[in-house]
């Protein structure tokens, strides 16, 4: 469901995504990329077709959360018929856990990205953060592992503009994982076509196309890690809970309407209105969860407890900071740079307690993925 129909300024289509005649040949050679997490301001929950979004979200690109990941290849005598012949090593040891997910994603990308069945593989990676954070490592892993691809490909054609790069890496990271589109560049984000951003399309994340306020440059997230366990409710079973949802609609076009709301935001840095407008999209995300069928809590007694001591700090001190929650119970702390002396003192006195064994991650906004 589409609320604003009419002009979508999409440049793109899927076919612009089909490779051109190759005019390299490659044997064999690695290459590296890190590509950063991000957290999404105005949040992506429901997805139809081929991992497309039901609305636009807007995300900051996270600097200090990455996936640094080192794709070597060896080019096999016959292309496969069928399968794909690669290895997955995490922090240097196998990881035979991770290659269905990279199984379906080849499957997803094996059109746009034909030469997956000409090489073996070996997929090294390593996250910033540890495994077991409870932070998801698919957007950042996803986003990699796509721009490892792309440099493969951009060396078999070595013609490709930069914006193609781009636009295809994060095309392919989509197909991996949602999300994961909004990890290619930076500082901020859109994914999903709407009206109002131009060049926004559905099928990869665009940077934010328009002025952005100096209040954010630097901006703080620090990640209060209240329960490192694995996720409650998968990303695909979360997603399809908004199919058949009671308030989808209501919640689409609402979406839809925060895009709009955050545009002069961004611009002017009205920090009381960013807060307002970033709260409630958290709680709205959670919301929706809670009311779907079946139904999930993902946060727990400590999120709201830090909910509640944030909202205290923030009325006695005046200190703009506010938090956002992604599917989980972990925390994000949002603050501007110039208040960060203020709010980590805040944080270490009254909110680590509610952190599981006491751990904490200290990231800011950053400008996207590198090549290494
Ligand atoms: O990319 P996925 O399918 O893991 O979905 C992520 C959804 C949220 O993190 C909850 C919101 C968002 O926009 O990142």
């Amino acid at each position: 469901m589409h609320l604003y129909i009419g002009v979508y300024i999409c440049t793109m289509n899927i076919n612009d995504f089909l490779p051109k005649a190759y005019t390299h040949t490659l044997i064999d050679d690695s290459v590296s990329y890190e590509a950063p997490s991000n957290i999404a301001l105005i949040k992506y929950w429901g997805k139809h077709g081929e991992q497309l979004p039901k609305n636009p979200s807007i995300s900051f690109t996270l600097s200090n959360c990455k996936t640094t990941t080192t794709l070597s290849f060896e080019a096999l005598e016959e292309e496969l018929d069928e399968g794909y012949d690669f290895e997955v090593f995490l922090d240097g040891e196998p990881e035979p856990g991770f290659e269905p997910k990279i199984e379906q994603f080849f499957n997803r990308i094996n059109k746009y990205i034909p030469f997956l069945r000409q090489y073996r593989f070996k997929i090294e990676t390593s996250n910033s953060f540890p495994h077991s954070s409870g932070i998801a490592s698919s957007a950042s892993g996803m986003s990699a592992l796509s721009l490892c691809l792309m440099q493969m490909e951009n060396l078999m054609q070595p013609n490709m503009s930069i914006e193609h790069f781009n636009e295809k890496a994060s095309f392919l990271a989509r197909l991996g994982s949602g999300s994961a589109c909004r990890s290619v560049n930076g500082p901020l984000v859109v994914w999903g076509s709407h009206e109002s951003i131009e060049g926004s399309s559905d099928l990869y994340g665009i940077n934010y196309p328009y002025k952005i306020n100096e209040v954010f440059n630097d901006y703080k997230d620090t990640i209060l890690l209240v329960d490192k366990g694995e996720k409650q409710v998968s990303s695909t079973v979360g997603h399809n809970l908004m199919n058949n949802h009671p308030y989808a609609v209501g919640r689409f076009e609402q979406a839809f309407e925060q895009i709009l709301n955050i545009i002069p935001i961004l611009e002017n840095g009205n920090l009381d209105a960013f807060i307002h407008l970033v709260e409630r999209e958290a709680l709205t995300l959670h919301a929706m969860m809670m009311t779907s069928s079946p139904y999930f809590i993902l946060m727990k007694p400590n999120t709201l407890q830090i909910i509640e001591k944030i909202w205290n700090f923030r009325r006695e001190t005046e200190i703009p900071v506010c938090f956002t929650l992604d599917a989980g119970a972990n925390v994000h702390v949002l603050y501007p740079e110039s208040h960060e002396q203020r709010v980590l003192d805040f944080i270490k006195n009254e909110l680590v307690a509610y952190c599981q064994n006491g751990h904490y991650i200290c990231d800011s906004v950053g400008s996207g993925a590198r090549k290494l």
